[in-house]
């Protein structure tokens, strides 16, 4: 634990009214909002010199932690990682050869590949990297967080190596080895009777009474920081910063870190932009989309992104998406507005066929969240969406590890024998016809 308090490395300011708060504790001493405005939407900014990021990026990293002078942690020695935030920006031929021969694109599509992360395997993990390093430095013993899945079993297991107990609320459509996977750290899971909207009330009352910090989702300052390196992993990977950027969405910390990250080094690099944000949800929770086309309908009127509707118990098979409130939209509305994007639709009942295909041709499973992604990709180009010449980069956030549901119905080549006359050899290559109509038809 570090007792010094004043420190010069970073402050947080609040996006609302500028107030500064000086550092992590007085922050959490506040109860994570600025005690000016109330907003809990602060930033943080370093007092470093930003020529240090060249030097950085021209190594390999083990982790985002390679960025450490420019992340809210003082020492160290501090550090809490499994290897997360150093995974590859991969490039995907098949789908390259699909935009050529399908639609005559010839463009660059790069897949960063967040399943690849050391400590759960999904996106969320450099966010709890962060949050279990700072506890550790500050002290802190509690934590409580309300999580469809991916996030609450990142912050499990890395709570549990900083020895912090975290409570975990979770709603009761969660999947079971998500709670199965935070319940074996020793973390403690409460199953809200209710969707994710009762499960962050019900936290939201448990950590005001026993005092507790609760993460404050998606704008937390504490995640944006940790995903914001994303920028200068493709800065650093990439030949070319990405045109397009597609993710599938829930709450949307993704874009409002790339947006800070960019933000960050713009004097750096004055000709980078934020990608065009292309935002995917399925048709079986996707407030985002319907609030969108509203929107696009009545040509974005002023304040348009305020209005958003409210889908309660979201029936849908991805339950790491089932945001139903969607509260961080009209932080995102903006930003997708600014970058010229959009937000897609896409049909549930797809989810499969899209998991098999690029298991198939890439060799690499998607979990169902990042299969909504993939989708994402095919849609983005039937709207034509993407322009020739472009680089397009995909943020699949998970794989299949704690989805066996999803993952057993990729089952496709199997026989049923009894005797050795029934078992005869195959050839791979007849099953693409009919993996690709199955996408596409
Ligand atoms: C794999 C995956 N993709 C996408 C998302 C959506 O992320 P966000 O809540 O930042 O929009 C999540 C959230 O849990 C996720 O786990
Ligand atoms: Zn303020």
């Amino acid at each position: 634990m570090l007792r010094v308090k004043i420190q010069h490395k970073y402050h947080l300011q609040c996006t609302q009214c500028g107030h500064v708060t000086p550092n992590f504790w007085t922050w959490f001493d506040q109860g994570q909002q600025c005690p000016a405005c109330g907003s809990k939407h602060s930033e943080v900014w370093y007092n470093r010199r930003y020529q240090r990021l060249n030097r950085i990026m021209k190594r390999k990293p083990d982790s985002f932690w390679h960025y450490f002078p420019f992340l809210p942690l003082l020492r160290r020695r501090h550090i809490i990682s499994r290897g997360e935030g150093a995974v590859p920006v991969e490039r995907w031929n098949f789908l390259e050869a699909y935009a050529k021969e399908k639609h005559g694109l010839d463009i660059r599509v790069h897949v960063y590949r967040s399943d690849l992360n050391g400590g759960t395997g999904t996106f969320k993990d450099p966010a709890a990297s962060m949050a279990a390093s700072l506890f550790n430095e500050l002290g802190i013993k509690q934590y409580c967080i309300a999580s469809t899945g991916n996030s609450a079993t990142a912050y499990a297991r890395y709570l549990s190596m900083a020895h912090v107990n975290c409570s975990v609320f979770m709603p009761e459509d969660a999947i079971r080895t998500s709670e199965a996977t935070i319940s074996s750290y020793g973390q403690q899971v409460f199953r809200v009777k209710g969707d994710y909207s009762k499960a962050k009330e019900i936290a939201a009352g448990y950590a005001k009474i026993h005092g507790i910090l609760m993460s404050t989702g998606n704008i937390d300052p504490i995640r944006v920081e940790a995903k914001k390196t994303m920028v200068f992993e493709w800065l650093r990977q990439m030949e070319q910063f990405p045109d397009v950027y597609i993710q599938a969405v829930s709450g949307g910390t993704g874009p409002i870190a790339i947006d800070k990250g960019i933000r960050e080094i713009r004097h750096l690099y004055p000709e980078l932009s934020n990608p065009r944000f292309l935002l995917v949800q399925s048709d079986g929770c996707d407030p985002m989309v319907q609030a969108w086309e509203q929107a696009e309908a009545n040509g974005f009127p002023e304040g348009f992104e305020k209005n958003y509707p409210v889908i309660d118990h979201p029936a849908t098979e991805v339950p790491t998406l089932a945001t139903g409130n969607p509260a961080s939209y009209p932080i995102i509305a903006k930003l997708v507005k600014q970058s010229g994007g959009t937000f897609l639709r896409m049909r549930e009942a797809k989810l499969v066929a899209v998991g098999k295909l690029t298991a198939y041709e890439q060799k690499v499973i998607p979990g169902p969240a990042s299969a909504v992604c993939l989708a994402g990709f095919f849609i983005a180009l039937q709207k034509n969406l993407i322009k020739d010449g472009e680089t397009v980069l995909i943020n699949i956030g998970e794989g299949p590890n704690r989805a066996p549901l999803f993952l057993e119905q990729m089952i496709y080549t199997s026989h049923n024998v009894s005797n050795v006359e029934e078992c005869a050899p195959h050839s791979i290559d007849d099953y693409r016809t009919q993996l690709w109509n199955d996408v596409l038809e």
